[in-house]
């Protein structure tokens, strides 16, 4: 069979990752067919939009997409983030983000976390207007039941799915009452179809502590938007941090996989960008594509890397992006 791979390059160091992705991808034993579609400030200063409705029907027609990094310039009138707006149109509901320790002084031991984050509602849903002549600024946070069971249904059946015990719900009930509250009830209401998993909760300011206390005792968090955007981040710099975090964006129809990083404009042209993260998130889509060993390939491949020290500078090595590329390569061809 042969996958569809939607390519979103972006800005900065989008496009070099990404060619190195599709590197990558062209060395396993898998058919693809590669296409490529716009997206970011590069898009905006050609097309007048950062996100082209071109872009989003690539996107719906392909297996899979794969996206580098966007700039984003500050302050620019009827400019709009399209990495949220993508994430709304597509209805990408669930964010993942890994956190798996790498062989590296760097990372912290023992810790192998997936943390679920929902991905389009919360205080990202973009409800927020001014009142008071510009005195009183608003943003709702909007929680409902539908986006609340999806999101934690996805976090047990990937904990089931990869035999971990137990998820945690994160929460603020105790302050928000309404939407942390319903958050908090669905995801004890859905605990019960997963008998053999076990649902803690925690307060997210008690999370953040205990993320830097003790991380390994996490196997699965779920929580929502705005928490999860921040303990996400706080929990990958235990584990080698932006040079090798991913993140998978699902949907019902529709997933993109990115690495975490943004655009470094500093390192474009450099060979300096660190291409694991964009390999990290191409391991990401292959098991969403259901080529577990591909997946698994790629990722002991990477491991194998940093293991050997074969890295760019900032994971301590001398390589360039390419080079690190070509030693990935070398091992799973
Ligand atoms: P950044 O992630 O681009 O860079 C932060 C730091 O990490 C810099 O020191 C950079 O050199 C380093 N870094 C990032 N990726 C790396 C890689 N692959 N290898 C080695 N080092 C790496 O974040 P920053 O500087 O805050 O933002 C730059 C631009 O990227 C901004 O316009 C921002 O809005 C955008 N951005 C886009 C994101 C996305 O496309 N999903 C996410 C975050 C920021
Ligand atoms: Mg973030």
């Amino acid at each position: 069979m042969t996958y569809k791979i939607c390519l979103l390059p972006g800005d900065g160091i989008g496009p070099e990752v990404i060619d190195c992705a599709k590197q990558v991808l062209s060395a396993l034993p898998l058919d693809f067919e590669f296409t490529r579609a716009d997206i970011g400030f590069n898009a905006y200063e050609r097309l007048g939009t950062p996100l082209p409705d071109s872009t989003l029907e690539q996107i719906r027609a392909s297996s899979a997409t794969l996206f580098g990094a966007v700039t984003t310039p500050p302050n620019l009138a009827g400019y709009f983030s399209p990495v949220v707006r993508m994430r709304q149109s597509l209805e990408l509901f669930a964010n993942l983000r890994p956190c798996r320790s790498i062989p590296h002084e760097s990372s912290k031991e023992n810790i192998d976390i997936i943390i679920v984050r929902e991905n389009i509602e919360g205080l990202y849903s973009g409800i927020e207007r001014l009142e008071n002549d510009g005195n009183r600024a608003i943003t709702e946070r909007v929680i409902t039941r539908k986006g609340s069971e999806r999101i934690i249904r996805k976090a047990f059946d990937l904990a089931r799915q990869t035999n971990r015990k137990s998820v945690h719900v994160i929460h603020k009930a105790n302050v928000l009452r309404q939407t942390c509250g319903l958050f908090r009830a669905v995801a004890f209401e859905i605990a019960k179809e997963y008998p053999e998993i076990i649902l803690h909760e925690m307060l997210v300011d008690t999370c953040a502590m205990e993320l830097v206390r003790a991380p390994e005792q996490f196997e699965v968090i779920v929580t929502t938007n705005l928490f999860g955007d921040i303990l996400s981040d706080e929990a990958c710099m235990f584990v080698g941090g932006l040079g090798v975090a991913a993140s998978g964006n699902i949907g019902v129809h529709a997933s993109v996989f990115e690495p975490v990083h943004g655009s470094a404009p500093p390192l474009v042209g450099t060979g300096k960008a660190n291409p694991i993260a964009m390999f990290l998130a191409t391991a990401m889509m292959l098991d969403y594509l259901n080529e577990k060993e591909s997946a698994e390939q790629l990722r002991k491949a990477v491991e194998s890397c940093i293991a050997s020290k074969e890295t760019t500078p900032d994971l301590g090595g001398s390589l360039t992006t390419s080079q690190v590329t070509k030693k990935i390569i070398e091992r799973i061809s």
